[in-house]
Formats: C-alpha cells, structure tokens, sequence
C-alpha cells in the first residue's frame, strides 16, 4: 500500500523507550524515511539512550535531533514546537507500568494525563494545517478485562481497572475531545502486549530471560491462567505508521498479535527456547518457576480484533511467534552489556520493593 508520508518533521516522544526506540529505528532503518525525527524525552528509568546510539551516531544534527524534556512542563515543549515546527506528533511517552502504577500511582497521572494534555495544547497553538497529525499510541487495557470469550473492538466500552490503564483511558479521551472540540486532526492506536528487543526488564517476558540467565525464581502471578496476545515490537511499529499516515481523522484502530497466551504456557516455553539456547536441558528452567501472590486487580484476558486496521489499510502481522521470541531471546542473550547497564540503575532496587526478596 502506498503510504502519504507527506510529514517533514516528525516528533516523537518516549523515543528512549522500548517500543518508542523501536519505532524510530524502524523508520530510519526499514521505511527509510527521509525527513526529521525530534525525539523528546524525559529519560525517566525506562528511556535509555543506548536504545538508540547507532541511530544517533549515523543520523544526529541531520535527521535525528534529541531533546531531554518533560512533557509536563508545557513551557519546554513550546519551545521545542517553536524551534523545531513538527507537522506530526506521535505520541509514546508515558508511565508504562502496570506494577508500578499500583505501588504509585502520582507519575501515572502526571505523564499519562497532564503530558499528554500539554502535547494536544501546543499543537492546538502551533498548528493551523488540518494536515497536520497527532497520533496517540495507547494501550487495549483501556478496554478492561474479558471473560473466556471475546474480544476487543474499537467500539468496545471503556472499563478500564488500573491506575495505568485509567490514566491512558483518560489521555484518548482527552485526544478525542481535541478532534471533536478544536478540529484537531487526531489519530489513536489502541494495541496489545508488545515483546521484543530493547524491552526495560519489568515486564513478563525480559523479567524471566533475565531471572533464567541469573537462576532466579519465576515469578507468576496468581494461578498463571491471565491472557495477554503478544504482539512483536516491530509489527506494532509497521501499524502506527500506517495508521499515521493513512488513518481516517479522529478514528481509532486496534492492533493486535491475534497471540492469545496463559503466562504460565508463555514462561514454560520461554524456559524451553533459552533452555536450547543455552546447551541445558529442555526443563531445566521451570524449576525456578514460583508461583506468587496476583497483582491486585489483575485483568483476566486481553483479547483484540484488529480486522479494521487490516481491511481498511492493509496492515498485517509479519512475525509468528515463534519467530519473535527466538529473535528476542537471541538479543538479550547477545547484549550483556546493554542489560548489565540496566542492572546498575535502580532496577534491582524495584524487583526487592516488588517481590520483597
Ligand atoms: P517504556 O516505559 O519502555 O518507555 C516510556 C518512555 O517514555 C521512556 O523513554 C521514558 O523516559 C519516557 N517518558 C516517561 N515519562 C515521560 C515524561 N514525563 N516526559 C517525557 N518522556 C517521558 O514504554 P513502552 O513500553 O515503550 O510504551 C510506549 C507507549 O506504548 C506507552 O504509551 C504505553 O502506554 C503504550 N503501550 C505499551 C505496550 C507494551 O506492551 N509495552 C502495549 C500497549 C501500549
Ligand atoms: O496490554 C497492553 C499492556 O501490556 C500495555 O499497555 C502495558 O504498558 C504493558 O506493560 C503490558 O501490561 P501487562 O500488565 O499485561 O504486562 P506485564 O508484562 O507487566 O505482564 C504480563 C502478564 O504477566 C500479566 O498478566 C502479569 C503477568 N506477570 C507479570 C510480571 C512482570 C507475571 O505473572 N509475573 C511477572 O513478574
């Protein structure tokens, strides 16, 4: 399909991140795309600048520009408007942790909800092209939980249940208000579990690469039986830029791995890749399986059908699972240094508050 990418200068925020980096990386290495990336972030303890240090080395001061800001202060991303004049917006910064916004839910609020808000004010200040874009990544945990059944559709209800997933309901209702109030031209992704390199080792599958490569426990929540659809970092990046540039105004798209998984399946398999990888035997692994106490509130399933972002712009997953976790597996194993990296920031503070080990 041919894409209107039509944009000069891009802004990205959350570009430190996992899928935020990912993203950029694919526009530069596999779209090839030809104008300006401004990547603004905060730097919090998820955005990383190694993510993206090849990216920097090749393409800084000609393509790629980076600006340490907090999208809570409205005044530092004026001034990034008024220097550097995006004609797009898209929008991955925030607090991304559901375990996290339990333990404290104030960032949440802040980043989710009033940086997104003072995102939507500058380009309501900046812009006067309607064809001009502001794109909102946000997540299928708006949706709430579902049953044995089911799945997730752009019509679906709100509901969500998390701090998190209340402070990202809240920001898409906020980028809707902007396009039905200001005229803002506004689009919004709404995807599932995303897994590949780069990912900050808190969530469900870098956590236990990392615990099997430490020979730590495995720690599952609740009975193991909680579905989430797993969706490669990459196939999510290949949909938000369709939907970037060829996404009808003021319209949502779901995008989703059609990958339903018990985590208990999920982990005793991730045992068996690294198993193989590492010369061990099959189970060797899943003896460090745990079984801990749930996350409070834990949604039962995620389920999403993307039939509209397929049969409207053509989108599709081009990694089966299989694929993408041999791919990931095979980055953490080979990147020791990136991890050792993270080690020493206040990761192992986090897991000893989580798991009180
Ligand atoms: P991440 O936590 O890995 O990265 C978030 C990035 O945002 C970091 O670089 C961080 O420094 C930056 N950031 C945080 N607060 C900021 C602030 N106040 N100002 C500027 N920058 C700030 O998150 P991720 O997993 O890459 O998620 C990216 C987006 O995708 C989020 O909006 C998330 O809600 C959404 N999402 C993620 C998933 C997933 O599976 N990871 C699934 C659905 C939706
Ligand atoms: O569905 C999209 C969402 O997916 C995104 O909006 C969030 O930003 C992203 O973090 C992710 O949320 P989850 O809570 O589903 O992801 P997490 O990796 O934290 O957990 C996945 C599942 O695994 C969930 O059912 C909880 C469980 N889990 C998680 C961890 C970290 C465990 O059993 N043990 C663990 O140690």
């Amino acid at each position: 399909m041919n894409l209107n990418t039509n944009f000069k200068t891009i802004l990205v925020t959350g570009g430190a991140g996992f899928i935020g980096s990912n993203f950029i990386r694919y526009l530069f290495e596999k779209v090839q795309y030809d104008g300006k990336i401004v990547n603004v972030d905060k730097l919090t303890y998820a955005g990383n600048l190694e993510n993206l240090a090849d990216i920097d080395k090749k393409f800084r001061g000609k393509q790629y520009f980076f600006e340490k800001a907090d999208i809570c202060d409205y005044e530092a991303i004026d001034t990034i408007f008024s220097n550097y004049r995006p004609d797009c917006v898209i929008h991955f910064a925030a607090e991304s942790h559901v375990d996290r916004s339990i333990h404290g839910p104030k960032d949440f609020i802040y980043t989710n909800i009033i940086g997104t808000f003072n995102l939507l004010e500058a380009c309501r200040k900046w812009w006067d092209n309607s064809s001009y874009r502001f794109h909102h990544i946000s997540t299928d945990e708006v949706y709430g939980s579902l049953g044995e059944t089911g799945y997730f559709y752009e019509t679906t209800a709100y509901d969500p249940r998390s701090p998190y997933s209340a402070s990202k309901a809240s920001s898409d209702h906020l980028v809707s208000a902007y396009s039905h109030t200001y005229g803002l031209n506004v689009t919004i992704s709404n995807c599932s579990n995303n897994y590949g390199p780069y990912q900050f080792p808190e969530k469900l599958i870098p956590l236990m690469i990392l615990n099997m490569l430490e020979e730590k426990p495995l720690p599952v929540y609740g009975d193991g039986k909680n579905v989430r659809d797993w969706l490669y970092v990459e196939d999510h990046c290949s949909g938000v830029w369709m939907v970037v540039n060829n996404g009808k105004n003021g319209e949502t798209y779901n995008i989703g791995g059609e990958n339903e998984w018990f985590n208990i399946d999920l982990v005793n398999k991730l045992c068996e890749i690294v198993a193989v990888k590492k010369g061990k035997q099959i189970d060797y692994y899943k003896k460090l399986l745990t079984f801990v106490k749930d996350r409070p509130g834990h949604d039962r399933r995620y389920a999403i059908n993307c039939d509209k972002i397929k049969h409207e712009l053509g989108w599709k997953q081009s990694v089966t699972f299989d694929e993408g976790l041999d791919k990931t597996v095979d980055w953490y194993l080979n990147n020791q240094k990136w991890i050792e990296n993270v080690k020493s920031g206040q990761y192992t503070r986090w897991l000893e508050m989580q798991y009180k080990v």
